[in-house]
């Protein structure tokens, strides 16, 4: 029988990285939030991944490199406004759609001819990948739908034996993940907001980049699925209800940091709903209010 997965520490990173080039699913931590990994060039371990998570196979995976020179092998036409964002944000909390390499299996961009590519600040995740010799593709460790995970026993909880092994970090820095932002048209589209804002990068590529439309749903299969939910129903209010609601929490500090503990503390209460009051500063953060509304069912 399977034990429970195997927590490793900082120490253990070779022993993390002989398990993934062995073909078993090890989840690390990141700047954002957790990843669940497999080396990009193994189909078979990112099937694993998908069948965990229990992930829709059109919903493509994000690369992890550790270097720029892993690039080459991962993406195709290049454009200079990679270099340019890649030389502010990496490593950093920033993904960016190419035109993808023949030789990424399909599986990993969910059958399009598209890769997003991300290059992270923890230092653990960007060794592992080292030890591994290639690049780790990796979405959120948890269930599909569900809350992303921020510390390794948010990971446990989701996947319990089903993994070989976490790589404790401790809690990520951010809590939320990264932005998303696709270079493959003119001009370029915020498919995620995230901890890097729109502002920055407008900043960056001196010229306005655009919010993602209904219309693509083609270019970001995953943004029709629902996500970041947790059991009990999630409301946003404006102010503290002025009336008692049976069974209810009310969360009037949510921050981007606290954000996916909150939730998952939430389901460990067994509430009958959470009531998230959104203050001005939280109304301002455009990543923080995009999983808000996913968690309460207000996908746009
Ligand atoms: O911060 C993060 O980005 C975390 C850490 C682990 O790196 N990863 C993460 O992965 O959030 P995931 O799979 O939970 O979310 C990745 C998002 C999904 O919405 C997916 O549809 C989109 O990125 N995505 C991945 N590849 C894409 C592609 N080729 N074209 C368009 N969207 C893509
Ligand atoms: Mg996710």
């Amino acid at each position: 029988m399977k034990g429970p997965g195997k927590i490793l520490t900082a120490d253990q990173i070779e022993e993390a990285a002989t398990l993934l080039k062995g073909g078993q699913l090890v989840a690390f931590p990141t700047e954002t939030v957790y990843g669940l990994g497999a080396p990009i060039f193994l189909p078979e371990s990112i099937g694993k991944i998908f069948h965990a998570k229990g992930r829709p196979s059109d919903n493509p995976l994000i690369v992890h490199i550790a270097s720029l020179n892993q690039l080459d092998k991962v993406a195709i036409e290049i454009p200079n406004a990679f270099y340019l964002l890649a030389s502010h944000f990496f490593p950093g909390p920033l993904t960016l759609v190419l035109k993808k390499h023949p030789s990424v299996p399909s599986i990993v961009s969910g059958g399009m001819e598209t890769v997003a590519v991300r290059m992270p600040a923890h230092g653990l995740a960007r060794s592992l990948i080292d030890a591994v010799g290639q690049p780790l593709v990796a979405p959120s460790a948890n269930l599909s739908g569900k809350p992303s995970s921020t510390t390794a026993a948010h990971v446990l909880e989701d996947f319990g034996e089903n993994i070989a092994a976490i790589l404790d970090g401790g809690a990520t820095c951010y809590g939320i993940e990264s932005t998303v932002l696709s270079l493959l048209s003119d001009p370029p589209i915020l498919l995620r907001p995230g901890t890097v804002s729109r502002e920055e990068i407008e900043h960056i590529l001196k010229r306005p980049i655009r919010e993602k439309q209904k219309e693509d749903a083609v270019v970001s299969p995953g943004m029709k699925y629902r996500h970041y939910a947790p059991k009990a129903p999630v409301v946003l209010a404006n102010a503290i209800p002025s009336f008692p609601i049976e069974g209810a929490l009310v969360i009037t500090d949510i921050s981007a940091k606290n954000l996916y503990h909150t939730l998952r503390a939430a389901d460990h209460l067994n509430v009958t709903q959470i009531v998230i009051v959104c203050t001005e500063n939280v109304l301002k953060d455009a990543a923080l209010m995009n999983r808000l509304y996913h968690a309460a069912g207000l996908n746009f």
